[in-house]
């Protein structure tokens, strides 16, 4: 889950097989199991190199866990939005990312830090929603806080930090009459698409990133006034990147 090897999220879990010890998580992580092996005669066909470009800037990426206490334009967060907006071209309205059936069920919400270390200029601590089509944030509620409990104890220091929490809300309303038991798994991977639009753009925009794969889904959907229709796919930290480069 996490760079910094905490099982503590999962402690509940109900694989026997999950690894508890820190450094032995390590060490299965350096296995890299994911890597497909192979007996050596099989056929290798090596690709051609990249023909332009350094491909270690690919490499530049990395999660932040560590943010500039500065506050964050509101210009710029409208931009990272803007990645995740949509717009009537004609009668449909167009998103600028995938969804199974055009059925775009998955909900961003925001949450919005303000305090000495970290806020949004113009904007007042609490929940709003980003409705898409007229890319505005509706305010669910100043009143709804999002206490840093919420967040597993490694996330807590990151949380504090960051300006905004993007949170994305599957509501399974739009999703369930056209995919029934595989809704969840469509929305999951739109959700997905839609993470990594928003990642790239606030990248871009000077944000440091940092996902969130374990929350408490109660706060959240208490925070966001979500219903039992809700189910939440993806969490994201932000907050703008320090100037000393540090993450
Ligand atoms: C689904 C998902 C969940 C994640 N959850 C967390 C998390 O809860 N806390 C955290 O600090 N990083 C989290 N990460 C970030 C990973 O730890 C990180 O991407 C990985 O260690 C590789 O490091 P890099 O992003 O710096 O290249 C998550 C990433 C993904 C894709």
């Amino acid at each position: 889950m996490t760079g910094n090897n905490s099982a503590e999220a999962f402690a509940n879990s109900s694989s026997s097989d999950l690894i508890i010890d820190p450094a032995e998580r390590e060490l299965f992580k350096k296995r890299h199991l994911g890597l497909r092996l192979f007996e050596p005669e099989r056929k290798r066909i090596p690709l051609p190199a990249r023909s332009t470009g350094d491909i270690r800037a690919l490499y530049l990426r990395s999660s932040s866990r560590s943010f500039s206490p500065a506050r964050v334009p509101l210009q710029k967060l409208s931009e990272v939005l803007v990645s995740i907006t949509a717009h009537a071209a004609t009668q449909e309205i167009k998103f600028a990312y995938p969804s199974a059936g055009g059925s775009y069920s998955v909900q961003p919400y925001v949450y919005v830090r303000n305090s000495a270390r970290c806020a949004v200029e113009g904007i007042a601590e609490g929940s709003y929603y980003y409705n898409p089509k007229e890319h505005c944030l509706y305010e669910i509620g100043s009143d709804r806080r999002l206490d840093r409990n919420a967040h597993a104890l490694i996330n807590r220091p990151v949380f504090d930090q960051s300006s905004l929490m993007i949170c994305l809300a599957i509501d399974l309303s739009a999703i369930e009459p056209l995919y029934a038991g595989e809704s969840l798994r469509m929305a999951t991977i739109e959700a997905g698409m839609m993470a990594q639009a928003l990642d790239l753009k606030g990248r871009s925009m000077g944000f440091g990133v940092c996902h969130i794969g374990t929350i408490d889904e109660s706060a959240v959907g208490g925070a966001f006034l979500l219903s039992a229709r809700h189910r939440l796919a993806h969490t994201m930290l932000l907050g703008l990147q320090r100037a000393d480069g540090r993450s």
